[in-house]
């Protein structure tokens, strides 16, 4: 079965109760259970249908053998940093979502899990970096927001010749466009918040793996925890789930599109895509991925214009999140990336004027053309202001 396929036919698809072409939502907190019986379900925290049926499908979708479902992206991300104990070291992309940062920064050094970030882009600085007590590489690719390409296979191949963990952060790409554990990475993480759901109305977060071993460990930081996803979220995740192929596709179109208009216009320094051909990751991506995405981000050449572009836009959302059906224009260095200091942002080229695309469902023609005014008023804006 091809993947939009799997996305219609899975195991969502009847009720086997009713036949329901729609699963039930199981709002129940408890279930009744008979001494002396093993029972699939006890509490929701531990276990509840709706999150089963959805996180049964996401393994299957990401071709893993169990997945996670955590109330947020951020959730799945701290569920999976609880694998490691005082002391552990890990080596992180510097190159990734400021959340995950910050995380890493405020909390978990708390607990004394020792980082260091590293430039995935070079295989040879990566190694140079492993010590006695690193566990795992943890990547993004492409990452957030300056879409830098890190080679996995060649990563999985440095992971295992150490004994440690590959982590994949995968929001930007969904399993209809790559999939991790295929190349042989150990845990995938999403936002699924973003692409998986779709809709900019719902929060949720996920991870996938394929060791038996590892399932162990994440099911009882999952119940301990107890970050899990709602039932009513986990519907929504899975409606959304269904379009996923559809969606993508439509929102890569407009992105390569608006990615080439935007090389073009004398206001723009520089685009981030790895569909463009002129992308230092481009042919790298295109390796280890089945397309360049609906992300892309780029820089505006002169920056201090950026608050009037954004007025100008018509159809965009100014927002921070990425992966639904609407256009959403971010500015990294105040929103996303905020709390890293100004320093950490230029180690990550979030500069002041780059702005991030999550490139929508709308017509092509008219993103284009919207774009296209914004851009012609931050020209018209920055000539006046200079003179
Ligand atoms: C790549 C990536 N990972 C993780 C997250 C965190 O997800 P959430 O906002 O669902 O907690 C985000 C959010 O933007 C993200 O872009």
């Amino acid at each position: 079965m091809r993947f939009p396929t799997q996305l219609i036919h899975n195991q969502s698809t009847i009720d086997p109760t009713t036949g329901a072409a729609s699963p039930p939502i199981y709002h129940a907190s408890t279930f009744h259970q008979t001494p002396g019986t093993a029972q699939p379900y006890t509490y929701s925290r531990s276990k509840n249908p709706t999150r089963s049926l959805l996180e049964n499908t996401l393994a299957d979708l990401e071709g893993g053998t169990q997945a996670f479902a955590f109330g947020s992206g951020m959730a799945a991300i701290s569920a999976v940093f609880s694998l490691f104990a005082t002391g552990d070291h890990i080596l992180v992309a510097q190159n990734l979502y400021g959340g995950t940062h910050q995380l890493l920064t405020d909390l978990m050094n708390r607990i004394g899990l020792n980082v260091t970030y590293v430039d995935m882009t070079d295989l040879q600085h990566v190694a140079q970096k492993i010590q006695a007590n690193t566990r795992a590489l943890y990547l993004e690719t492409p990452s957030n927001p300056t879409l830098t390409i890190t080679d996995m296979r060649a990563m999985v191949t440095l992971a295992h010749a150490y004994k440690l963990w590959t982590i994949a952060d995968n929001t930007f790409m969904s399993p209809y466009l790559q999939k991790p554990l295929s190349l042989g990475v150990d845990i995938v993480i999403h936002s699924a918040t973003k692409f998986l759901a779709g809709h900019s109305d719902v929060l949720a977060g996920t991870v996938i793996v394929k060791s038996g071993d590892l399932a162990k460990r994440l099911d009882q930081i999952q119940v301990i925890y107890g970050g899990i996803l709602g039932p009513e979220d986990s519907w929504l995740t899975l409606r959304g789930l269904k379009t996923l192929a559809v969606r993508l596709d439509r929102s890569q179109d407009n992105a390569q599109r608006l990615a080439h208009f935007l090389t073009q216009h004398d206001a723009v320094q520089k685009v981030h895509y790895p569909g463009l051909p002129g992308h230092p990751g481009h042919g790298l991506h295109h390796r280890q991925a089945e397309g360049p995405g609906a992300v892309l981000s780029f820089e505006l050449l002169h920056p201090h214009t950026i608050g009037d572009f954004i007025k100008r836009l018509r159809y965009a959302l100014y927002a921070v999140s990425l992966g639904g059906v609407e256009t959403i224009v971010s500015h990294p260095a105040t929103m996303s990336h905020q709390a890293l200091s100004s320093s950490e942002q230029r180690a990550m080229g979030v500069t002041p004027g780059l702005l991030r695309v999550s490139v929508g469902i709308e017509s092509a023609e008219d993103l284009i053309e919207d774009f296209g005014q914004a851009l012609n008023f931050s020209v018209t804006k920055a000539e006046t202001t200079t003179r």
